[in-house]
């Protein structure tokens, strides 16, 4: 199939599509989704099929606002109301009580988006175009679009329409091309159905500014592998990966042996060939990292040694793709 990219100027075409249960790829601000009408099973089943992805994996629902959420949703608590009015539109996603009746004739999320369970996982994306296109899609079909990562079930998640492009997802005919991706990871996932709110997946924004508008978050990861960011080797490019931790190129001397031909992606000036320069805030280092994981990925090497940042609010997030990029 081959791939349509359009621009800001065609989005009811874009909309159009997802009303008629095609699947189109959408910018957000943290990376590419590949979307599809959340209220139809057999628009949904297109995404599965496109990414190999294994069909008990939930997806996230994107809505224009909080007020959307109330129709697919039920007791949506004070802490839901407190999140999504300090973070959205923005990298946070809550999974939420799912409403398994419509009322009035408002459309809702359709089993097959969350592999049966009694839960969404919803957001409202920060990436202007998207939030065009989500109000434009309420007039013509339900408005809510579900969206994993726009990449194969495994690999590297595309922060470039290019990167959506290159990634040849079956059954894909449409690219929404919004820009570069600003975050360059993917949201962070909190967890509210349960007695105490729980992080699932660092992501966009941290836990500090979680707890600061609504207390404790627990950490959710040790448990089962809920979210699918939590299996290990995920996020993983072709070529291994190993982290390690440096300040300066000399540090990196016993890794760097002459038997392999290595990429070195780290946050300071390298004489070794090829490296790719970071910077050290972890921020702007995580609206890179994909990219140039993929770049590291095409420039024949055998290996990727990956130098993490060194501070700034997103240091939890980039170090949890980099763990499982190398694992
Ligand atoms: O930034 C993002 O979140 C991007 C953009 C496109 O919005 N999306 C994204 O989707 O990263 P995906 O499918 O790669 O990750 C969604 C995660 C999965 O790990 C999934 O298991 C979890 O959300 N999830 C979805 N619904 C859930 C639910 N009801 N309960 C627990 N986890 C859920
Ligand atoms: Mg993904």
């Amino acid at each position: 199939m081959s791939v349509s990219v359009i621009g800001v100027d065609q989005l009811d075409l874009a909309a159009v599509e997802l009303a008629e249960g095609r699947l189109v790829a959408i910018p957000t601000e943290t990376v590419y989704g590949l979307g599809a009408d959340a209220s139809s099973g057999a628009a949904v089943k297109g995404i599965f099929a496109a990414k190999g992805r294994p069909d008990n994996h939930p997806l996230i629902v994107h809505v224009h606002d909080s007020q959307a959420v109330e129709a697919i949703a039920e007791s949506l608590s004070d802490s839901f109301y407190r999140l999504a009015e300090a973070f959205w539109p923005g990298p946070l996603t809550v999974i939420v009580r799912r409403r398994l009746v419509a009322n009035d004739d408002r459309p809702v999320v359709a089993p097959e988006t969350v592999g049966g369970r009694p839960t969404i996982a919803v957001r409202v994306p920060d990436h202007p175009v998207t939030l065009d296109l989500l109000a434009r899609f309420a007039e013509v079909g339900s408005g809510l679009i579900a969206a994993p990562s726009a990449n194969r079930f495994g690999s590297i998640s595309p922060t470039t329409a290019a990167h959506v492009v290159d990634d040849e997802l079956p059954g894909l005919g449409l690219v929404v091309d919004g820009g570069p991706c600003r975050v360059g990871v993917e949201s962070t996932i909190v967890d509210l159905t349960g007695p105490k709110p729980e992080l699932l997946r660092p992501g966009g924004i941290s836990t500090v500014e979680l707890e600061a508008v609504i207390g404790p978050v627990a950490d959710g990861r040790l448990g089962d592998a809920r979210a699918s960011g939590m299996l290990e080797s995920h996020y993983a490019p072709n070529t291994s990966v190993e982290l390690v931790e440096a300040v300066e190129e000399d540090d990196l001397a016993s890794v760097l042996t002459a038997e392999a031909k290595i990429g070195v992606v780290a946050p300071f000036a390298c004489r070794h060939e090829p490296h790719w320069e970071m910077p050290t805030d972890a921020g702007e280092y995580a609206a890179r990292l994909y990219s140039v994981l993929r770049s590291a990925d095409l420039a024949g090497v055998e290996r990727i040694v990956v130098v993490p940042p060194r501070s700034g609010s997103l240091l939890d997030a980039v170090l949890d793709r980099l763990t499982k990029a190398a694992a």
